[in-house]
């Protein structure tokens, strides 16, 4: 059998992909460093009508001959030490020309060194990030490729048959550009992943504290999805995570309350902030992961007193009825919004730093299905950079759910919380500084801090009236 594509590890992710793409019709060849793992997998497709379709090897030498050429190679084994190692071996059996995709969700830094170095020696690369789980693999993903632009239309094919079909037909994925440009599209994927979900976490915490069940909870999640703005694979999984139950009790009373992280969200953070992109709800969600992972320090603080209960903080028994709640609904509403929003510019930010050719609206539209991001609000926002490429931000499509009452109600929430209870909403608040911030023409802390500045160290600053940077005369200081 001469096979249309190669895959490098049978994991959940990996031998779910195999058999989307074989379903497909496509011919799969296999390799796996356990060689009886590879074995047990053929013979257990192969009662499947698309069984004839996948076909294992021993070594890597027997897989790359199963291979058309240009071989085009999938790797789907743990990111970093383990996906060098597979690069390096494939250097010494593949050919000129031949394809290596790596699929882990890998440094966009990283991925642009890889395409660099594969490139040099006459290969050709692909950084493609893949999102939607387990399940996604199975049933359609969403991919973010970037690298060696050449390579796209030999494997988009297979890649486009295999992804996720948005609700206009269109496939979950796009040629993101070259180096690292799919990498950054899915760290910066994840860096929402992480604010959004902290979001919904807030939410849950806060309906909580404020006395709501945890199925008074669900319920009222329920309610939100049902208004459609807000529904999405974010919400789903929410609610599934707020009704759990262990025996008699909820699941979420029995979960350590530490958040891990695998590192895409620190390192979309850590980029943004190096370019001067401020992302603070992405930030932030970064930031909540670490303040959940301190629990020792946490409980070292409480022990020695430090304790801001006040008499004001009283939880109330908050219900779908509350007009807490309706404000609440906005205060997400606005908060998901600016989060895509950083998530949006960051990417422009580091298209212009990095020069990948990226086409800002098609790769939106690849976030539509698939991926875990999916949701009702992709399309709009979608259609928004489709009508206008240039769109000064995000949450400029969106001055009716912000304006007015919607960011009045935010407000008002983020003033309740703070008032009655001790809360943590770092995302939340963060959120509402941005939108705050990105709304003023004039920052007065921006002028206070330039002249700080200039006092003490003569730094200089810009004028509203003349170009060019000035000195001010101080007086003598003690
Ligand atoms: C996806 C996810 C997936 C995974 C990330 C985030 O799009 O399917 O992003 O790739 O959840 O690795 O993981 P951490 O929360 O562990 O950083």
């Amino acid at each position: 059998m001469s096979a249309d594509i190669g895959v490098i590890g049978l994991g959940v992710m990996g031998s779910n992909l195999i058999l989307n793409i074989a379903e497909k019709g496509f011919k799969v060849a296999v390799y796996n460093r356990t060689v009886a793992k590879t074995q047990e997998f053929v013979k257990a497709q192969a009662a499947e009508p698309f069984g004839a379709n996948i076909v294992g090897a021993d070594s890597l030498e027997g897989f790359v001959k199963d291979l058309k050429v240009p071989r085009k190679v999938l790797i789907l084994v743990p990111a970093g030490a383990a996906t060098d190692q597979t690069i390096q071996q494939l250097t010494t059996v593949l050919d000129k020309n031949d394809i290596i995709v790596d699929t882990g969700n890998a440094h966009f830094k990283d991925q642009s060194r890889r395409a660099a170095d594969l490139e040099s020696k006459g290969l050709r690369f692909l950084g493609m990030g893949i999102s939607g789980g387990e399940e996604g693999a199975r049933k359609g993903p969403a991919f973010f490729p970037g690298g060696t632009l050449s390579v796209w239309e030999e494997i988009r094919p297979v890649i486009e048959a295999a992804a996720a079909k948005a609700e206009d037909g269109r496939p979950c994925v796009t040629m993101n550009g070259s180096g690292g440009a799919g990498s950054c599209v899915k760290m910066y994927h994840n860096a929402g992943e992480y604010a959004i979900l902290q979001l919904w976490g807030e939410a849950f915490n806060i309906l909580s504290d404020f006395g709501a069940s945890n199925d008074e909870i669900a319920a009222i999640f329920e309610e939100w999805k049902a208004r459609k703005l807000l529904d999405s694979y974010m919400l789903d999984i929410s609610i599934e995570a707020a009704k759990a139950k262990e025996g008699a009790g909820f699941l979420t009373d029995k979960v350590l309350d530490r958040v891990g992280s695998k590192g895409t969200g620190l390192w979309s953070a850590q980029e943004a902030l190096e370019i001067g992109c401020p992302a603070p709800s992405l930030n932030m969600a970064v930031i909540s992961r670490q303040l959940s992972m301190i629990k020792s320090e946490r409980i070292a603080n409480a022990k020695a007193g430090l304790n801001v209960d006040t008499p004001n903080t009283k939880a109330e028994g908050v219900t779908r009825s509350s007009p807490f709640v309706a404000k609440l609904y906005d205060a997400l509403v606005i908060s998901i919004i600016a989060s895509y929003a950083q998530m949006f510019q960051c990417l422009r930010e580091q298209d212009k730093v990095h020069g990948f050719g990226l086409n800002l609206p098609a790769t939106i539209a690849t976030f539509r299905a698939g991926c875990i991001l999916k949701g009702y609000l992709l399309q709009p926002m979608t259609k928004a950079f489709e009508a206008d490429k240039d769109l000064p931000n995000l949450m400029c499509a969106f001055t009716n759910e912000i304006n007015g009452t919607g960011i009045q109600n935010f407000r008002d929430v983020v003033a309740e919380i703070t008032m009655k209870s001790t809360t943590a909403m770092p995302v939340l608040s963060a959120s509402l500084v941005y939108v705050n911030a990105m709304s003023q023409t004039v920052l007065k802390y921006g002028q206070l801090v330039s002249l700080q500045r200039d006092v003490f160290g003569r730094h200089g600053f810009e004028r509203v009236d003349k170009e060019g940077k000035f000195n001010h005369e101080w007086p003598e200081m003690q």
